[in-house]
């Protein structure tokens, strides 16, 4: 199978509608999980949040998936948190990219777990697993998220303690950020745990949540639909368990043209 290509390769058979970027950097955190970063075409916008249909040449076609955005809005380049699935279609070339290769970028970005979506509120929730934090590694790094609220919980949960570096570095880097660290001030708040390793936080969210030990540990009352908003990436069963309990608590479902109080994606996985 073709290694990723350098754009001049390929250029010829770049299909229309598609953007061709330069990977500007790679980093590898586990054996199933790496980052990437890429150069950004100046007339590409989208929403902190969104998503994007990211793909490679293998062969003579374009393989396609899609992938939240994980910069900001702001950012002049692209960043992308992916797992690595030995024989993915896409995943197991993409996690061969270096940089200067060449990613390709379908025009168009889409997606739910924006703050448009969301009724005005006090306290927002991201609930992520896995690679399920990407959206939110975007929407944390915008100033618009603080401006909307007075208080932003990230919690993301993993199988092994490694998986998390990637969001306590973000963290890290938001808190050492020039203008950043100013907007952001103490108004985010992440909450990590592990579910198959030792840690001080243990636990899926889900059970967290039900059995109040995520509130216990964060200090904060039950979820109020007066005032608590939330966004939920992870897997499908992740999702629809996560939504059942926002659901209990009186929260309502919301989307683009329709804001509400809590809105779902889901992480895209080969
Ligand atoms: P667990 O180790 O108990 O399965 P995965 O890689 O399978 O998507 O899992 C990522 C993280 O999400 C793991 O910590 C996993 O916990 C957790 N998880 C898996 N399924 C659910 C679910 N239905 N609700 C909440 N968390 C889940």
């Amino acid at each position: 199978m073709n290694a990723p290509a350098k754009t001049e390769d390929f250029v010829a058979t770049i299909p229309a509608g598609v953007f061709a970027e330069t990977v500007t950097s790679v980093q590898h955190y586990t054996d199933h999980l790496f980052r990437f970063r890429m150069t950004r075409p100046e007339s590409f916008r989208f929403r902190s949040g969104e998503f994007a249909m990211i793909g490679l040449m293998v062969g003579d076609k374009p393989i396609y998936r899609a992938y939240s955005i994980a910069s900001p809005a702001w950012d002049e380049e692209l960043e992308f948190f992916s797992i690595k699935v030995p024989d993915g279609p896409l995943t197991s070339h993409l996690q061969q990219i270096k940089p200067g290769d060449t990613v390709l970028m379908r025009k168009k970005p889409t997606g739910t777990l924006v703050l448009d979506a969301l009724t005005p509120g006090k306290r927002l929730y991201m609930f992520s697993t896995g690679t399920g934090i990407a959206p939110f590694a975007s929407l944390i790094r915008d100033p618009e998220t603080y401006e909307k609220f007075d208080e932003v919980i990230l919690t993301h949960t993993c199988r092994e303690v490694a998986e998390l570096k990637y969001g306590f570095d973000l963290v890290e880097e938001i808190r050492n950020h020039e203008f950043l660290a100013e907007v952001v001030g103490d108004k985010l708040r992440h909450y990590a745990t592990v579910t198959r390793e030792d840690f001080p936080f243990q636990g899926r969210i889900t059970d967290l949540i039900a059995n109040g030990k995520m509130f216990a540990d964060l200090g904060v009352p039950r979820f109020d639909p007066a005032i608590d908003r939330g966004m939920i990436c992870g897997s499908s069963a992740m999702l629809k368990e996560t939504k059942a309990l926002l659901e209990q608590a009186g929260l309502t479902e919301g989307a683009n043209s329709k804001p509400a109080e809590f809105v779902i994606e889901r992480a895209f996985v080969d």
